[in-house]
């Protein structure tokens, strides 16, 4: 180590996961070696557990828990029947797990632009994208939000036009488990809410892991049963076409105990986002959160103009500093997805977000005297 290091570039964490590790100790280091003394590994007694908290959380009448949050974006799809001919609206301004679902089903997914202020679908493109599919002789069957970086997504407007066309609605909250939409708790805004636990969602395990959310008795059963490979009355009684999707008891335990200090987190990353704001609205464009909503903050993203924003990252960098870009390329012009169509032929506000946005370090555990130390660099580094 450089003895001559100076503390104001000491390295700060993006997501300091090792924070909440040390904050829970025990109490996790308990609930995996109850695992191990009973060891029923596989959907054990902690997997059901985990979901009647998680209804109790967010008040959904079932809850799911799978492998991934790539598998609970394709149970409700595989359950749906989606396939072949179908067309899927989703944004592009998103992780490629989002479409990736509806691609590996055989259905066409559809990008829609977004709006500008929240980062989320923009109900006006919804329309274009379904009139872009029917041009292209797929019948639009579902629509999925993205409650991109910790936010809701219109909810209420994309519920109306989903009615009106006859679509699934499968909220992609990979990103937004904990967040608020007209006192009501993502997981419980769309006919299906898929989430994911991967280690740097703001709900985390220590490994992959998700759940779908739904109202709907019948969905959840065919669920249930397409997560075992499709069984019937047992596992080797195969009533559909499944997959293995199913949550590990271990990080059952562990979500388990990081559920019970959710709460406490969320009102600390709203605390934090609140003081990056103040600190930074004169110098770049803040996240603004609408009326209603409440986020939960999976990333801080600001705007800048394209020019300055790798200027801002290098500078930080050199301070210690990390930042992301989430997304530098949106979905629509990643190879894999290329050959999909895009509503109206461009997604002007996708391309421009993509050009504009930086993420800071965000978590819970962000102290004020290191959130000053950010506060600070990016001020001075954007001429303040
Ligand atoms: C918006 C979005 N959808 C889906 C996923 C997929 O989740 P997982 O990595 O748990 O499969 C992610 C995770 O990064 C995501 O951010």
């Amino acid at each position: 180590m450089n003895q001559h290091a100076r503390a104001d570039l000491a390295p700060i964490p993006f997501i300091d996961i090792a924070a909440q590790r040390r904050r829970l100790g025990h109490a996790i280091d308990d609930a995996v070696a109850r695992v191990l003394a009973h060891c029923q590994f596989i959907l054990g007694p902690e997997v059901r557990e985990v979901e009647a908290d998680l209804a109790a959380f967010c008040g959904a009448r079932h809850v799911i828990t799978c492998a991934s949050g790539t598998d609970a974006l394709l149970l409700p799809l595989l359950a749906k029947g989606i396939g072949p001919g179908d067309a899927v609206i989703c944004p592009s301004f998103t992780f490629c797990a989002t479409a990736e679902a509806v691609a590996l089903l055989g259905a066409t997914p559809v990008f829609a632009d977004i709006d500008e202020v929240t980062f989320n679908l923009d109900p006006a493109a919804v329309e274009v994208a379904i009139a872009t599919a029917r041009q292209l002789a797929l019948v639009p069957k579902a629509l999925i939000p993205v409650d991109l970086f910790g936010q809701p997504a219109d909810h209420a407007a994309l519920a109306a036009i989903a009615r009106a066309e006859g679509l699934f609605v499968l909220d992609d909250a990979a990103q937004a488990f904990g967040a608020g939409y007209r006192n009501r708790r993502i997981g419980t805004l769309a006919d299906a809410t898929a989430t994911s636990f991967f280690p740097a969602k703001p709900l985390g395990v220590y490994g992959d892991g998700g759940a779908v959310f739904t109202d709907d008795d019948e969905l959840a059963a065919v669920m249930r049963s397409l997560r075992v490979h499709g069984e019937g009355r047992d596992k080797y009684d195969c009533v559909r076409v499944g997959l293995n999707g199913r949550f590990d008891t271990v990080q059952a335990a562990v979500l388990i105990e990081k559920l019970k200090i959710f709460p406490e987190e969320i009102a600390a990353r709203e605390r934090i986002a609140r003081r990056y704001s103040a600190g930074l609205a004169e110098v770049a464009t803040v996240p603004r959160v609408p009326e209603g909503a409440t986020s939960v903050w999976a990333q801080y993203t600001i705007r800048l103009a394209p020019s300055r924003r790798d200027f801002l990252a290098a500078t930080l960098k050199a301070q210690g500093i990390p930042t992301a870009v989430y997304y530098a390329k949106p979905v629509h012009r990643q190879e894999a997805y290329r050959r999909f169509p895009v509503a109206g032929g461009s997604l002007p506000v996708s391309d421009r977000l993509a050009e504009e946005v930086i993420s800071l370090p965000m978590h819970a555990y962000l102290d004020e005297p290191t959130q000053d130390r950010i506060i600070d660099a990016v001020r001075n580094a954007l001429g303040s």
